[in-house]
């Protein structure tokens, strides 16, 4: 038999076997990371490389230096995962990997390696979505969580409200129709002088600051499921340019604040209106986004005033890292969905 006819076999062989250990692969942007999960909620060992002090020194991530940069650490975080979960590579048995959405060449190092893992041990390789592996993140948070809910996804990529119907079933209720909340939240952070990665820094700074600012701004698509945050973007690039060129002091506090309290405002007035009409009971949250303090406060407060059940991933799993992916492959492979050959190749976007 060649490789593909084992790969299938064992993949098959899978959907009955009581304990399966995933080893997952994730660099689809500047995390270097490997993870072993267990039947996809138990995480034996999650090894993220951050390369954010790299791509500080440029104000955000470049490309060519992130793969470069996962090139270099790839090897080391195979073995301290494996270290850390007790395990060898001949106890793996799958491989995962995030073949999209992402970075290009950064993702190649991923799958690459992924494949040449998967060759090498004989094992069925899986070719994960990296927005369901966000969707995944809550499998391990939240042991009892199953579909079907309501996710909000809220990440540097994608900003979308998705019915997730079964664990490999999703269909789409509403997306960004241009700027993703993540990328309006570090281009708002750059404009201010913060560092990159924006998010955090905004949520810390806001947190010293007012809902005083009045931003040329009014909440675009109020009868869409649809999210716009350009406008918002440049309302507030705007409003520091102009007081910049006419050298008058304004808090930098006070912007991020206002700004926070209109994007948050936007993600839970819109999805809130979605579980209401779409009679959704249960609501996840998944990205990076969905580390934000005030997000997360909003939606606690709103969803418990509407009688929702509200589930979001510890912190340490909304931003990218491998245990996501290992996790949301388990169900791939109990659905039957995911087997790649040794043709699977990266992907810069990605349909939920
Ligand atoms: O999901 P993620 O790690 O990567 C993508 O798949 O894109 O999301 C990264 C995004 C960045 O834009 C980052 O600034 C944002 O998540 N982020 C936050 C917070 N933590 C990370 N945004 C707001 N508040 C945070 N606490
Ligand atoms: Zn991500």
């Amino acid at each position: 038999m060649n490789y593909e006819e084992i790969a299938r076999e064992k993949f098959e062989k899978l959907k009955t076997k009581k304990s399966v250990l995933i080893l997952s692969v994730e660099s689809s942007c500047d995390e270097t990371s490997i993870a072993l999960v267990e039947n996809g909620r138990n995480v034996l060992s999650n090894v993220v490389s951050s390369q954010i002090e790299i791509h500080k020194l440029f104000g955000g991530v470049v490309p060519e230096v992130a793969s470069r940069n996962h090139i270099k650490n790839i090897d080391g975080v195979l073995k301290e995962a494996l270290k850390n979960a007790g395990k060898t590579l001949k106890d793996v048995d799958a491989v995962a990997v995030t073949y999209g959405a992402g970075l290009i060449g950064a993702l190649l190092v991923g799958v690459n390696f992924a494949k040449t893992l998967a060759y090498a041990l004989q094992v069925p390789l899986i070719a994960v979505s990296h927005v369901h592996g966000h969707i995944g993140a809550n499998y391990i948070s939240h042991k009892d969580l199953t579909p079907p809910f309501l996710c909000l996804m809220v990440s540097g990529g994608h900003t979308a409200i998705v019915k997730v119907e079964g664990y490999c079933k999703f269909q789409l209720v509403g997306s960004t129709v241009d700027d993703s909340v993540g990328e309006c939240f570090d281009k708002v952070a750059r404009v201010l002088g913060l560092s990159y990665p924006g998010g955090p820094n905004i949520d810390k700074l806001a947190k010293q600051g007012e809902n005083v600012v009045k931003f040329n701004y009014k909440p675009p698509l109020r009868d869409s499921y649809n999210f716009s945050f350009s406008g918002l973007k440049t309302a507030v690039v705007n409003f520091v340019h102009n007081k910049e060129q006419k050298n008058e002091e304004f808090s930098k506090a006070d912007v991020a604040c206002t700004f926070q309290e209109l994007v948050t405002d936007e993600l839970v007035g819109k999805t809130m209106r979605a579980c209401k009409e779409l009679e959704e009971h249960k609501l996840v949250v998944a990205g990076g986004v969905g580390a934000n303090s005030r997000l997360r406060e909003k939606l606690q407060e709103s969803c418990k005033q509407e009688g929702v059940e509200v589930f979001m991933p510890d912190l340490k799993f909304c931003t990218d890292n491998a245990a996501m992916i290992g996790s949301i492959a388990y169900y791939y492979v109990l659905s039957g969905t995911g087997l790649a050959d040794l043709t699977l190749t990266a992907k810069p976007t990605v349909e939920i």
